[in-house]
């Protein structure tokens, strides 16, 4: 995670790269989002093909670096398909996720040569030309329960995402009939229980091995989907766990895996910084970062970020603590980003707030929610800070 003097160096920065307008600006933490890479690629078994789920981070600036530093992406519309192919990704690098596509997406992404397309349904199947150029996957539900929060959990039984594991043979009649060559799973975002995830993919495995028992050399490939929560990095992180996990279930195995995390890449490579407009009743502090930013958050369980005060020159302000509320600029009641926050006594008007692991599901989750403009990206490589795009009004 980033340094106190890396953000003390940042914000002593922001003077020559912002202006009057720029009361907030976000921050890709560079150094992190590369560290977090080597840890994903070294925890997994060498041959996995990382995609990286472009929700949760869409910047266009953040997909060309994934891209450049090797990673694929997945697409969950056929605009993050567009995106992804604009950031210079190849289509063979491209997993297409999308659980509404239309006819016309299926005709134009069933060309793209290559690219995974993982269908949601049976019905489905029956959209895609005889011959399509892309590879087609089916999702399956493997109704387990990870774990993780109900609103994010997609493997319930009632789940609207792919064909539940009960309709086992009909997933392997469908494979048998249409041009599947792959399987896809994504059991939900934070999963918590690791030995039910087991259980999950030793399901999409023997699933998949008895499709080629019955047609050799059927299915080729199987992508796992992502999943797994934030974390410090450490030698024990969940992440080497569920890489030793995947190592053993696919052990014996030949399939191609793709994986597609997104919260567990980004949301440590990435910082929000806010002028503190007011500080009013002593407790509490108006940012400008809201609903807007943290949507999530504002509309339902708030996550619990690391927060500091500095000053203009960088300084950290520091001395006594006490309690504030973090009111963000919107005008609806529920607009706050933290209730009961440490933050020094000193806080006031000028300061900046640093706000640490906010790079997932907040700048992709942008709400036009008082038509507040989208503040200036910028990015930090460990020395310099750089301007990725510039603030923007909404357009309606
Ligand atoms: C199909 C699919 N893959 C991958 C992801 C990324 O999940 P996470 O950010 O939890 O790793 C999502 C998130 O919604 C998803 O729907």
């Amino acid at each position: 995670m980033i340094s106190k003097g890396e953000i003390s160096k940042i914000i002593a920065d922001l003077v020559a790269l912002v202006d009057e307008k720029d009361n907030s600006v976000l921050v890709a933490d560079l150094p992190t989002l590369r560290e977090r890479l080597n840890h994903l690629k070294s925890s997994l078994p060498k041959t996995c093909i990382h995609t990286i789920a472009i929700k949760s981070n869409p910047h266009a600036q953040m997909l060309k670096t994934l891209v450049d530093l090797g990673f694929g992406l997945e697409a969950a519309s056929i605009e993050e398909v567009h995106l992804a192919l604009n950031a210079g990704c190849s289509a063979e690098r491209v997993v297409f996720d999308s659980p509404v596509k239309t006819k016309h997406e299926i005709n134009e992404v069933a060309r793209l040569h290559g690219m995974l397309v993982n269908v949601n349904s049976i019905e489905e199947l029956t959209r895609f030309p005889n011959d399509p150029a892309c590879y087609i996957g089916i999702r399956i539900n493997p109704q387990v329960r990870t774990g993780g929060p109900d609103i994010y959990d997609v493997s319930r039984n009632e789940s609207k995402f792919g064909v539940p594991i009960e309709h086992k043979e009909a997933i392997i009649q469908a494979a048998l009939k249409f041009p599947v060559s792959a399987l896809h799973m994504h059991s939900g975002s934070q999963m918590k229980n690791l030995t039910v995830q087991r259980q999950a993919l030793e399901c999409l495995k023997s699933l998949a091995d008895e499709i080629n028992s019955r047609m050799p050399g059927k299915i080729n490939t199987l992508d796992i989907g992502g999943g797994l929560p934030t974390e410090s990095i450490a030698e024990e992180s969940k992440m080497s766990a569920y890489g030793a996990v995947i190592a053993e279930v696919f052990a014996d195995s030949s399939y191609q895996i793709f994986t597609e995390f997104g919260q567990w890449v980004h949301a440590e490579a990435g910082l929000a910084i806010s002028k503190i407009e007011y500080v009013l009743e002593k407790s509490r502090v108006y940012i400008h970062l809201g609903a807007d930013f943290f949507m999530r958050d504002a509309y339902g369980d708030a996550r619990s970020f690391p927060m500091q005060v500095w000053d203009e020159h960088g300084q950290e302000v520091e001395g006594v603590m006490q309690r504030f509320d973090i009111a963000g600029p919107l005008c609806f009641a529920g607009d706050y980003l933290a209730h009961g926050q440490i933050l020094p006594h000193a806080t006031s008007e000028g300061h900046w707030l640093s706000i640490l692991v906010t790079g997932a599901n907040t700048y992709g989750l942008w709400s036009r929610h008082c038509s507040r403009s989208v503040p200036k990206y910028l990015c930090w490589d460990g020395e310099n800070l750089r301007i990725w795009s510039e603030r923007q009004t909404i357009n309606f």
